[in-house]
C-alpha cells in the first residue's frame, strides 16, 4: 500500500464525535469523496488492485461499498455486482443473517450474479466487527463466484474484525488503504 495514497485518504476523512449515537465515533467519508483528487486516487488504487488479482468482476457492499466500488469496475473495465440489504433485489436471492449489537441483519445477492469461474474482490468502506463482510463473502462463494481478494478504505483494528474474517476469506487477501 502506498504512504502517500494512505496519507491523502486519511486526510480527507473526518471524525465525527458521538454519531450516529452517544459514544460512536463516526468516520465520514463525504470530505473524501468530494475531492476529485482523493476520490481519484482511491478508484485508481481499486481498480489497480482488481486487476493484479485478476478479478472479474467488482462486488459492492450497500450502501457506501457502491460508491467505492462502481467507479472501481468501470476504471478496471469490468462489470459490478451489488450486495444489498434484505428486500432490494428482485427474482432468486441467497441470503445470509449475520448478528448485530442489537438484532440482525440480512444481505443478499441475486442468484445469477456470477457466471461460471467468475473472480470477485470485494470493496467496501469500513471493516468494523466484520460481520458484513463475512456475510457477504459467504454470499460470493453460494453464488459459486471464486473470491480474490477484500478491499477497504478503512479497518476499525481495536474491533478485531480482521480475525472474524480469517475463516471465510480462504486465503484470500484482506487489504486497507
Ligand atoms: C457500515 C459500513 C460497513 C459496515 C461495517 O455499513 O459501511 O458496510 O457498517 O460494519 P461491520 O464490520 O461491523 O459489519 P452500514 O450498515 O452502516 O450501511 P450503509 O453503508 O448503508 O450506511
Amino acid at each position: 500500500i502506498d504512504p502517500a495514497l494512505t496519507e491523502l485518504l486519511n486526510s480527507r476523512i473526518r471524525d465525527v464525535q458521538d454519531y450516529p449515537k452517544p459514544g460512536v465515533l463516526f468516520k465520514d467519508i463525504a470530505p473524501l469523496l468530494a475531492d476529485a483528487e482523493a476520490f481519484g486516487a482511491l478508484t485508481r488504487a481499486l481498480a489497480e488492485r482488481a486487476k493484479e488479482l485478476g478479478a472479474t468482476k467488482v462486488v459492492g457492499l450497500e450502501a457506501r461499498g457502491f460508491v467505492l466500488a462502481a467507479p472501481a469496475a468501470v476504471a478496471a473495465g469490468l462489470g459490478f455486482v451489488p450486495i444489498r440489504k434484505k428486500g432490494k433485489l428482485p427474482g432468486d436471492v441467497f441470503s445470509r443473517s449475520y448478528d448485530l449489537e442489537y438484532g440482525s441483519a440480512t444481505l443478499e445477492v441475486q442468484c445469477d450474479a456470477f457466471a461460471p469461474g467468475e473472480k470477485v474482490l470485494v470493496v467496501d468502506d469500513v471493516l468494523a466487527t466484520g460481520g458484513t463482510i463475512a456475510a457477504s463473502l459467504d454470499l460470493v462463494q453460494e453464488a459459486g463466484a471464486e473470491l480474490v481478494g477484500v478491499v477497504v478504505l478503512m479497518e476499525l483494528g481495536f474491533l478485531t474484525g480482521r480475525e472474524r474474517l480469517v475463516p471465510h476469506l480462504h486465503g484470500a487477501p484482506l487489504e486497507t488503504l
